[in-house]
């Protein structure tokens, strides 16, 4: 690191900078987040935020790094991040395997933490909660200088945005619904071997909203696959509603598939010859408890469609016909890759609408996505980056389907 006095100059500039620039109180303190890890380099750092309209409890609100960290939690005093939080004292673990604070070997279980610094997250008059730095990229410890930083950018960053108010309360995640660990899947074409995922550590909620992002090619639509049971991990984990489906046989996966997942494509797959509502009869008969097929149309707006073949409907129609086929199974998950991809903007927002519908009566969505728009309608953003995940955000406010704009 350069002279300190001036990468602390810089440092603050640069968070003052994010902030003014940022358009919601959102942008800011993840912008705040990822200028203090750029500029003083951390491999994963978390912000955790306190609740205190309850009791206190420190959630992760933000973080980047390849742990789902969505359920956990830390009681003020709890944990380095609970201590930090309740002394407002900075903590500086740079040997960590020395020092083995177990709660927060829970935290980033199945990632190996060599070197830790907590900061408190306030400013002179109040205190928003704690951030947590893990691992240098060389992965040897942090240093003083480095700390340094990261708890004076910290503290610009909450004296900035005091001002700005409160944040909404944080999302309460369900119950975990699928549970992916150390998930990778390789390729082998002749002697080529490619590794797509590399592992991912994912939970998935019970009605939530996942959307999933990352450049083309990261592995969204591997993943997907391996949550949907279409594909199987070449190693890791993979549970569904605790049951352990991670060497499961192919019938196992097809039944598992058939009775549970419900999906959505970019092109939308119906079969030419038969009229919407045949298509989506076809699909009821293969489940033991299907939706009707009338109330399926119904529910995506194409009741008067029900006649038409797959060629006399627009894209959006014929998309909508998709989504009452993925109903009409009554499945407790929909998996969507990339499902407005092919559609004029008002022509999603239709079909986003419909999406927001089906997640308001209670059935959990993953989607696949590049419109960073869809980002604010959801529960939760994945960003992955080269087979991993790479950041996670806990939305608070989520917009509605008719707020986005593209
Ligand atoms: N069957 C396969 N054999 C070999 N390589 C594959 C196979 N399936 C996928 N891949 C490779 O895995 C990588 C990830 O593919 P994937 O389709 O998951 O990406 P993606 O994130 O969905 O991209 P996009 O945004 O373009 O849809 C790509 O490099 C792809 O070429
Ligand atoms: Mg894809």
């Amino acid at each position: 690191m350069e002279n300190s006095a001036l990468a602390i100059y810089k440092a603050i500039g640069a968070v003052q900078n994010v902030i003014s620039n940022a358009q919601t109180l959102d942008e800011a303190i993840q912008g705040c987040l990822k200028t203090i890890v750029d500029n003083s380099g951390a491999d994963s750092a978390v912000l955790w935020y306190a609740d205190k309209a309850g009791d206190g409890t420190l959630h992760p609100y933000f973080w980047l790094g390849p742990v789902d960290l969505t359920r956990r939690s830390h009681a003020p005093g709890n944990g380095a991040v609970g201590r930090v939080y309740e002394s407002q004292k900075a903590e500086r673990l740079f040997d960590f395997d020395a020092l083995q604070d177990v709660e927060t070997a829970i935290d980033f279980k199945g990632m190996s933490v060599s070197s830790m610094v907590c900061v408190p997250f306030s400013s002179n008059t109040s205190s928003i909660g704690t951030i947590q730095f893990v691992n240098t990229p060389e992965s040897g410890p942090f240093t003083d200088e480095v700390a340094d930083v990261m708890e004076i950018m910290a503290m610009m960053a909450a004296i900035a945005l005091e001002e700005s108010g409160q944040l909404d309360e944080p999302w309460q995640p369900g119950e975990v619904v699928m549970e992916l660990r150390d998930i990778t899947r390789e390729f082998q074409n002749g002697d080529v071997v490619t590794k797509v995922l590399k592992g991912v550590n994912l939970d998935v909620y019970e009605g939530e909203f996942l959307v999933l992002l990352g450049e083309s090619g990261c592995g969204k639509s591997t993943l997907l696959n391996i949550i949907g049971g279409m594909d199987s991990a070449t190693s890791g984990t993979f549970h569904y509603l605790g049951k352990d489906l991670s060497s499961a046989s192919q019938q196992e996966l097809t039944d598992f598939r058939r009775d549970n997942i419900g999906f959505i494509f970019q092109s939308y797959n119906l079969m030419p010859n038969l009229t919407a509502l045949q298509n989506l009869k076809l699909i009821a008969e293969l489940v033991d408890d299907p939706m009707d097929a009338d109330e399926a149309l119904e529910i995506v707006g194409l009741e008067e469609r029900k006649k038409n073949y797959p060629s006399q409907m627009s894209g959006g129609q014929q998309q909508r016909v998709s989504i009452a086929r993925a109903l009409v199974k009554n499945p407790k998950i929909i998996l969507a890759d990339e499902p407005t991809a092919a559609l004029d903007y008002s022509t999603s927002i239709e079909v986003l609408q419909v999406m927001e519908e089906i997640i308001k009566k209670g059935t959990t969505m993953v989607m696949v996505t590049h419109n960073e728009e869809i980002t604010r309608m959801a529960d939760r953003v994945v960003r992955m980056r080269d087979g991993r995940m790479h950041e996670v955000t806990v939305n608070r406010n989520r917009a509605r389907a008719t707020d986005l704009v593209w």
